[in-house]
C-alpha cells in the first residue's frame, strides 16, 4: 500500500502538481500511516523479544495454568497502530474463532472502532490472558469467567513484551479487569476514567467493557463510553467532526 501510494505521489509531482486535496478520511488514514512510518522500532533492547510472533511461540509453550484451557487466542489487528485496545481474556466465540473480541461485545467494540473512523485492522487489540478460563471442567459450554487475579500476573510479562514490540502511543484499557491488571487499580472503572494512567512510559486511559454497555443498554452510559473514545482521539490528534462530537448527546 505505502508503495502505492509513493509511487501515485511521485506521478503527481512529475505532472507537476504541488498541493494534493485531501478528504478528512484520507487525511485520518494518512495520519494512520504516520504511525507506519515512525521512526523504527526499538523492539528487542534489553533482550526483549524481536517480534510479536516469538512473543506468540513463548505464549504456546505456557504450561502450569491448568485454570484455563489450551487454545491460545493471541491478538489481532496491526501492530503498526498507534492505539492498542486491552480486554480480559477470551470467551466461548473468541476460542471457536481464535481471535480476541469476535462475540457480541467484539461486534460491539468493533462498531466503536467505525465510528472513531477506523478499521479494526487499523488498530491492534489483545487481552490480558490469552487463554479462555475454565469453568467446571472440560465440556463449560457457553460459559465464561474473568481471569482471575493470578492467572494475570502470568500474562502480564507477555503483554509488556507486546506492548514494548507494538509501542503504541495510547493503550485503552476495557473494563475494570484489564484495568486492575495493567493498572494495579481496584476502584470503579468510573472513577478512573477520564484520566492518563500510565503502564510503564506507555499512556492508558480506562473505559467500560463493552459487554457492560450490551448488558446496561443505557444511553448515557454509551454517552460516557463515546467521551473516553473522543478523549483517546484527541490524545492522538485525530480529527473530530461535529457529528461524532455529538453522538449519544440526549
Ligand atoms: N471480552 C474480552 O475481554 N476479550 C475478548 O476477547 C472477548 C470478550
Amino acid at each position: 500500500m505505502l508503495r502505492a501510494l509513493r509511487s501515485y505521489l511521485n506521478d503527481l509531482d512529475k505532472a507537476g502538481s504541488g498541493d494534493v486535496l485531501l478528504s478528512d478520511k484520507a487525511l485520518l488514514n494518512l495520519k494512520n500511516l504516520e504511525s507506519i512510518t515512525r521512526s523504527p522500532s526499538h523492539a528487542g533492547e534489553e533482550n526483549g523479544p524481536a517480534s510479536l510472533e516469538e512473543i506468540k511461540q513463548r505464549l504456546e509453550r505456557v504450561e502450569g495454568v491448568p485454570t484455563l484451557r489450551d487454545r491460545m487466542v493471541f491478538a489481532t489487528g496491526t501492530p503498526l497502530s498507534r492505539l492498542m485496545f486491552v480486554g480480559e481474556a477470551p470467551g466461548q466465540e473468541e476460542e471457536k474463532q481464535g481471535e480476541p473480541f469476535v462475540g457480541p461485545a467484539g461486534k460491539l467494540l468493533t462498531r466503536i472502532i467505525e465510528t472513531m473512523g477506523m478499521r479494526r485492522d487499523e488498530v491492534y487489540i489483545t487481552n490480558i490472558v490469552k487463554f479462555r478460563p475454565r469453568v467446571d471442567g472440560e465440556s463449560q459450554g457457553t460459559a465464561n469467567r474473568k481471569p482471575s487475579p493470578g492467572e494475570m500476573r502470568t500474562f502480564i510479562p507477555f503483554l509488556a513484551d507486546e506492548i514494548n514490540v507494538v509501542k503504541p502511543e495510547l493503550i485503552i484499557a476495557l473494563g475494570g479487569t484489564a484495568m486492575a491488571g495493567l493498572l494495579g487499580i481496584e476502584s470503579s472503572v468510573s472513577s478512573a476514567r477520564g484520566t492518563l494512567h500510565k503502564f510503564k512510559d506507555c499512556p492508558v486511559i480506562v473505559t467500560y467493557h463493552p459487554s457492560f454497555l450490551l448488558r446496561s443498554g443505557s444511553n448515557s452510559d454509551k454517552r460516557k463510553l463515546w467521551e473516553d473514545m473522543l478523549f483517546a482521539m484527541e490524545h492522538l490528534k485525530m480529527p473530530i467532526s461535529e457529528k461524532q462530537r455529538n453522538y449519544f448527546r440526549s
